[in-house]
């Protein structure tokens, strides 16, 4: 008896050392396959090899983080950056779509965040139409800002549209044509238009105000001078001016000749360009951590990056290189919810890319997203449309079949307008030039395989980005004392 339970034992033993010397073959296959993926797509899981990232603790960082948070920023002291841009929120906001001025609650942030702008925009809702993107990583883009790149670099694409091949592009600029006061990047020339956009930052108080008026009396404002002189009061006034003395080291210079439109956003742009976020376990693994991701995730690698005909699902088509972005414009038919920029015949639609360009075949495209923190970024899709990873890859593996079965209830906003006509616009979109249409049939891939995807994106995200006192360098200190400042809480009034 002892003797057959021994027996047992060993084989036992013995079987369990072979599925583990299995799985182990199993993962060395994986682990090659991917090398030889890595070494084809030249990566090297650093988006930001070769840049130059400000340090957050510079002096110019640490003030825009200051304004990022300021309420002062806001045409009617009532919205900053941050109400749409936390770090604790991925960057984002977690919204579908985002609720700027006249919040219920300005510094409650997320979901629980509402507004009632009843007088211009009487069916309710978020009066947004896009969703937020993440200020997280923008240092990384080179050629556009925006969901449709209407801030662009004109370097990039000298000759394209007339460009000359020097300057930034933005809407106060025609196609093709430089913006003067651009400033010297792309995310400060970003920075300097929020504050024009009344539903975002500007109120409805200041509507004669045009783009750079406005952005000259916020600066006057935060400086005691011009039309808002006495708004901050002699002790406020005094704070900002030393901050902008210090960070721009001119200590004897004057509030008018330091506090600066153009000030305001370089030094907006030194604190979002400093929030590089990037050491994701698929670095580590490319590095050569072979345990930095699970076996599933590597599954999900090779799936994103093999062509259709290996039976892949060829993400890395558009998420390409280590930004996974081929930062250019794709009309992926993406569920259009919300206001709608005011495209079409009853203003619903988005035409995203064509907006600028004019181009038919631009209608309806979007700007890549980079994947990089993809997890915490959500809601996904340039309307915020879905709510879940699983469902946002879904939909590029068979649009037709997802936007039949959407499922508005997923939202986590239930006052989004326009949602009657949500099947209408995006189908339009299906039918147009878009990437579906050229011949494009969907991947099929089973739920597993999706899953496995899943697991693969999840690995592209920076465990900083979770961890509160990881992120408190990008997040001033709460001062109940101070005005200006958005202390930004959830809705269970937890701190964020
Ligand atoms: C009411 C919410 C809201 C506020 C407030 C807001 N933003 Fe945004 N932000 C958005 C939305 C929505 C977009 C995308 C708009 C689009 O693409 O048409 C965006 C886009 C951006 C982008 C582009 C990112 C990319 O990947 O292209 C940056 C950077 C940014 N905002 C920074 C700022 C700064 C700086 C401020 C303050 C000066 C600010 N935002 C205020 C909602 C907001
Ligand atoms: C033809 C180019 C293209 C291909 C191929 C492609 N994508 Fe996308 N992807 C896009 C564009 C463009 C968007 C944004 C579209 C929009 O919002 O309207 C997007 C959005 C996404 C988003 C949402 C990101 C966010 O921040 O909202 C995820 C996740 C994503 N893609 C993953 C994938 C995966 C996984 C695959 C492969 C199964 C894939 N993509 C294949 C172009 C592509």
């Amino acid at each position: 008896m002892k003797k057959i339970i021994i027996g047992l034992c060993v084989l036992g033993v013995a079987g369990y050392n072979s599925v583990a010397s299995a799985g182990k073959k199993h993962n060395n296959r994986l682990d090659k396959h991917l090398r030889s993926i890595i070494m084809q797509n030249n990566l090297t899981g650093n988006p930001l090899l070769n840049r130059t990232v400000p340090d957050i603790n510079s002096p110019q960082a640490q003030l825009g983080k200051d304004l990022f948070f300021s309420k002062s920023l806001g045409g009617d002291f009532d919205s900053a950056c941050v109400a749409c841009h936390h770090p604790s929120l991925g960057g984002g906001d977690n919204l579908s779509l985002p609720i700027g001025v006249e919040a219920d609650d300005p510094d409650l942030l997320a979901v629980g965040r509402s507004n009632d702008l009843a007088l211009n925009n009487p069916e309710g809702g978020p009066p947004v139409p896009r969703n937020a993107p993440t200020t997280f990583n923008v240092v990384a883009w080179d050629q556009f800002q925006f969901h449709d790149g209407r801030v662009e670099s004109l370097a990039k694409t000298p000759g394209v549209n007339g460009a000359d091949g020097s300057g930034i592009r933005t809407p106060d600029s025609a196609l093709g044509v430089a913006d003067p006061l651009a400033g010297n990047n792309l995310v400060q020339a970003q920075a300097r238009f929020p504050v024009t956009s009344n539903e975002e930052m500007k109120g409805f108080d200041h509507t004669a105000y045009t783009n750079q008026t406005i952005r000259e009396l916020l600066a006057g404002r935060l400086g005691g001078y011009g039309n808002e002189a006495d708004a901050l009061g002699a002790d406020r006034l005094a704070i900002w001016l030393e901050k902008f003395q210090t960070a721009l080291d001119r200590p004897d210079g004057t509030a008018e000749e330091i506090i600066t439109e153009q000030n305001v956003s370089m030094v907006i742009a030194e604190y979002e360009r400093s929030q590089a976020f990037v050491n994701t376990p698929w670095k580590k693994y490319i590095e050569g951590h072979k345990h930095a991701i699970s076996t599933n995730a590597k599954r999900g690698a090779i799936l994103f990056y093999s062509t259709k005909a290996v039976g892949g699902a060829d993400c890395a088509s558009c998420h390409q290189g280590d930004f996974f972005t081929d930062e250019s414009f794709h009309n992926m038919a993406m569920p259009q919810i919300g206001p709608g920029k005011g495209d079409g015949i009853d203003g619903s639609k988005d035409f995203g890319r064509a907006r600028e360009t004019g181009l038919d075949a631009d209608k309806f495209a979007f700007r890549t997203p980079s994947l990089i923190n993809v997890e915490v970024t959500g809601p996904w899709s340039h309307a915020g449309a879905y709510t879940s990873l699983t469902a946002v890859v879904k939909h590029h593996l068979n649009p037709a079949q997802a936007i039949e079965s959407y499922d508005a209830s997923l939202l986590a906003q239930g006052d989004i307008r326009n949602l009657d006509k949500m099947t209408e616009n995006t189908t339009e979109a299906l039918d147009a030039e878009s990437f579906f249409a050229q011949g494009e049939a969907p991947v099929l891939l089973n739920d597993m395989q999706v899953g496995f995807i899943v697991e693969f994106l999840q690995a592209l995200t920076d465990p900083c980005t979770q961890d509160r006192a990881c992120l408190s360098p990008w997040i001033p200190e709460v001062d109940e004392q101070n005005i200006d400042q958005l202390n930004a809480r959830n809705r269970e009034g937890d701190l964020l």
